[in-house]
Order: structure tokens, then C-alpha cells, then sequence
């Protein structure tokens, strides 16, 4: 059975999306804390669907090497969701050095790392599809937002890179853009007062899974 890695599979959108993709693939869900990955694999398992996860950093290079050469030797590996992101607001000038280093980290490193490791794989079999999640803060810079903007604004020049880079081989790029979600993305902040007009994490994976076709963008909003 094909199967689709999740990072950040453990809550929010990555877990929707486990919902949407264990309908047609097996799911591997990773991410950094087991447990709340594991009750997300739970959930599937008990219906009756396929789904795996493993711990892992996406934010280490040396984590994401050990944990996808052992999923790509096991499994059948179609397609590589890199979702796992993190957000942190407010005015630039009151950004530490280690705010701005485990932004660019997770949102920036972290998908370039797996999607690094998993290409050499996906060219192998001359076919797979790499999806990175990135945000309408990767179309136009908001206020409070500069660090978070300019880690997603990165992930789209990466990602429009790859669409042209790997154009011929088999293997499909995919940018998506959506804005706010009710996440516990948003736990630790208080950058949305009112959340009330968010999308559900849930109404946003099933649009992401009905319009991917394998293009080069889907936009949930602009
Ligand atoms: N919520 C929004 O309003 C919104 C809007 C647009 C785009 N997005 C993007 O959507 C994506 C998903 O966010 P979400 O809203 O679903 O937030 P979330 O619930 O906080 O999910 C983020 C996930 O990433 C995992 N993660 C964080 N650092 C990691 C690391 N170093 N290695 C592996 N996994 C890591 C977290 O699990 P662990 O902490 O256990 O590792 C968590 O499960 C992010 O890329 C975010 O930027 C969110």
C-alpha cells in the first residue's frame, strides 16, 4: 500500500490531513512528542485504516536521516506532507536570536531537510509527490508577522524551485496557502484576539485532499 509522511501529524492540520489521506494511503505521522501522535494513529488504526508514526525532529538533519531511511527501506513511500510549522509574533525588534534561529528551523530547515532526504527515493522510483504547507504569510507580509513571513515566504521560493527543478521526473510539487486555523498552532499567543472567523483544521484538510491533483498550487485563500 502507498503511503504519504505527515510531519507534524500529532494535532491541528496535520491531523486532519491523516484523516483525509488514510482514506486512499497508508499515513505515517511524525513529529516530536509520541504521544500525541500516537493518538491520532490510534483513532485510525481502530477503523480499520493504516497508519504508523514515528518521533522525530525535523529540525535535525542527523533525526530526519536515521528515521527516513528507515521508513523508505520499510514502506512504499508515495508522497511527503511537510506541515510541521510553528509561529511566533510580535514586533521584530523584541525577537530574540533564538525566537528567530527555531523559527527558521522548523519552518524553513525542517522541510528542506526531509524533502533532501526523501528525493534521492522518490527519483529512484521516478514518481512521488512532495506537499508543503505554507500560509498567506508566504504571499504578502503582515504586521507582527516579519520572522513568520519571511520563513514562509522562504518555504514558497523553495517549493516554486522544486516545481521547475523536478518538472520531467515524476515527481509533483505542491505549494498550499491557507490563513487563519483554529490550531493549537495559536495556544502560546495572543497575536489573534478573535479566532472566531477561523477556518476548522478539519474543513481546510478536506479542500487541500479534494483540489490535489498534483498541481503546483492550491490556494485556500489569497
Ligand atoms: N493555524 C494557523 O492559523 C495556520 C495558518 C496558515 C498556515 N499554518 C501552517 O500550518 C502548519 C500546521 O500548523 P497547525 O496550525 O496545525 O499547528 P499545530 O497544531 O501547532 O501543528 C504543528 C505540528 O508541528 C509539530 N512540530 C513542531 N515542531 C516540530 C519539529 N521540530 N519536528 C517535528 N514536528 C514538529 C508539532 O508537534 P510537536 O510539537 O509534538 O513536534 C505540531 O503537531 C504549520 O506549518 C503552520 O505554519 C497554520
Amino acid at each position: 500500500m502507498k503511503s504519504v509522511i505527515i510531519t507534524g501529524g500529532g494535532s491541528g492540520l496535520g491531523a486532519a490531513l491523516a484523516e483525509e489521506y488514510a482514506k486512499k494511503y497508508k499515513v505515517i505521522l511524525i513529529g516530536r512528542t509520541l504521544m500525541k501522535l500516537t493518538m491520532v494513529k490510534d483513532v485510525l488504526v481502530q477503523r480499520g485504516q493504516h497508519a504508523d508514526c514515528y518521533a522525530c525532529d525535523v529540525t535535525s538533519m542527523e533525526e530526519v536521516k536515521h528515521v527516513f531511511g528507515q521508513l523508505f527501506q520499510q514502506e512504499d513511500i508515495h508522497m511527503l506532507i511537510n506541515n510541521a510549522g510553528s509561529g511566533i509574533f510580535g514586533p521584530l525588534e523584541k525577537f530574540t536570536e533564538e525566537e528567530v534561529n527555531l523559527l527558521l528551523d522548523i519552518n524553513v530547515k525542517g522541510p528542506l531537510f526531509t524533502t533532501m532526504t526523501a528525493l534521492p527515493y522518490l527519483k529512484e522510483k521516478a514518481e512521488g509527490q512532495i506537499m508543503n504547507i505554507i500560509s498567506t504569510a508566504g504571499l504578502r507580509g503582515k504586521i507582527n508577522e516579519s520572522v513568520y513571513c519571511a520563513s514562509k515566504f522562504a518555504v514558497r521560493g523553495f517549493t516554486e524551485s522544486l516545481v521547475k527543478e523536478l518538472d520531467g521526473t515524476g515527481i509533483s510539487v505542491t505549494a498550499v496557502y491557507m490563513g487563519g486555523m483554529d490550531t493549537p498552532f495559536w495556544e502560546d499567543s495572543d497575536h489573534v484576539k478573535d479566532k472566531s472567523r477561523f477556518k476548522t483544521p478539519e474543513q481546510v484538510a478536506v479542500q487541500i485532499a479534494a483540489e490535489d491533483t498534483g498541481k503546483a498550487e492550491i490556494f485556500i485563500d489569497r
